[in-house]
């Protein structure tokens, strides 16, 4: 269908359903065991009700701000995600494309189809940032190399991603065999483990074998002494954990339960925003704080920051708006849905800057009760 008539992000899914070769479509969407925590990321937005000041002049309004002092147009990045040349044959290269046009961030997964040097040096815009995101690799000098590489490429920040020291049990991606055919550059350098047109049964159950379980708070120590590039740690779950991040200097920390694909019944990121709110909430404004894991509207984006987050990110998404041939235009076109969106809920709610989106904005009475 021609982009024009697709308005909402549910719209791009799908379409993705429809267009996507069906391994491609299993492995995007699915969640873990029963999908409980996929679906309550998204509920969990839906719980949270807004509470709008009037009578404020909205005419203009300004989304701007920054992730670890890098401009954003809006408060909204692209989540590391795997293998986008699934849904296009340009993968994070469109991507980075529409990214850049857009004056946003991605955060390049170490396991993208193709390496961090061609999204860059082919698609992106000269003075378009990037955060890259690393798992620990079992092999600690494999890590390092990665980090030193990226860091000497320009990425302007580290990401490491800590909830899935096992895979998830991604049941619909497990029953199908799928054949790799595009290039698996990142996570082969990492760890070799998938070659072109290799069969294997079940992606992620294949990805797996890149995860390390014996990474310990104690890794970040040497981690921080191989990089002076700022560190964040993805996939938070608890206040507890949170403190601990910022304890150990860390810039910024995303709360993520990895959009419902490790543990099943994980709680939403906006539960654990919550626990934060009322047990430490001295982290708000000492350390960065993202979500992901659901967001998919504009209110949504909205309603994380009025509870003291600086930004959310996206993964499906972004697959999803490369489905069908769009590529870099798909992409574009949904990201220009979200910043619609927004823009007329600021206005909504009477705010015509990020500053303006307080914690009384929202109401979080239903959410709570859940
Ligand atoms: C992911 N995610 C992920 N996270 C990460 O740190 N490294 C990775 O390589 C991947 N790969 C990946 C592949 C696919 C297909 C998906 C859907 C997700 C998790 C991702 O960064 C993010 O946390 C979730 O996608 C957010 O949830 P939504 O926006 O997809 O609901």
């Amino acid at each position: 269908p021609p982009l024009g008539v697709l308005i909402n992000l549910d719209d791009f899914e799908r379409v993705a359903k429809r267009y996507l070769p069906p391994n491609a479509w299993a492995y995007y969407r699915s969640g873990a065991d029963d999908e409980i925590t996929t679906l309550l990321n998204r509920r969990s937005y839906q719980r949270v009700l807004l509470r709008a000041r009037v009578m404020r002049n909205v005419e203009r309004i300004d989304t701007r701000t920054t992730i670890l002092g890098q401009q954003t147009s809006m408060p909204l990045f692209v989540s590391p995600t795997t293998l986008a040349k699934l849904a296009h044959r340009r993968g994070e290269c469109a991507i980075a494309a529409a990214i850049g046009a857009e004056g946003m961030i991605q955060v390049v997964s170490s396991s993208s189809s193709m390496p961090f040097e061609d999204i860059k040096q082919a698609c992106a815009h000269s003075d378009q940032a990037f955060f890259f995101q690393i798992y620990i690799n079992p092999d600690l000098h494999k890590t390092v190399a990665l980090i030193q590489r990226v860091e000497k490429l320009g990425a302007k920040a580290i990401w490491i991603t800590v909830d899935s020291p096992v895979m998830g049990k991604r049941e619909e991606d497990e029953r199908l065999k799928a054949e790799i055919q595009v290039g698996f550059v990142q996570a082969s350098e990492q760890s070799g483990i998938i070659k072109e047109g290799q069969q294997v049964q079940g992606i992620g159950l294949t990805l797996r074998r890149m995860l390390s379980t014996r990474v310990t708070w104690d890794d970040l120590g040497w981690i921080r002494q191989t990089t002076r590039l700022p560190i964040v740690i993805k996939g938070i779950q608890s206040v507890e954990d949170a403190v601990i991040a910022y304890e150990k200097g860390v810039q910024g920390i995303v709360l993520s339960n990895h959009g419902g694909r490790s543990q099943d019944t994980a709680q939403p990121p906006l539960l654990t925003l919550l626990e934060i709110r009322k047990f430490a909430p001295f982290l708000l404004g000492r350390i960065e704080i993202y979500l992901d894991g659901g967001v998919r509207r504009g209110t949504d984006i909205l309603k994380a920051l009025a509870l003291g987050a600086t930004a959310v990110g996206m993964g499906r998404p972004f697959l999803y708006s490369l489905s069908a041939g769009y590529g870099e235009a798909g992409v574009r076109r949904m990201v220009s849905i979200m910043r619609r969106e927004l823009e007329s809920n600021m206005a909504l709610v009477g705010a015509t800057r990020l500053k303006e989106v307080t914690p009384q904005m929202v109401n979080t009475k239903l959410l709570e009760r859940d």
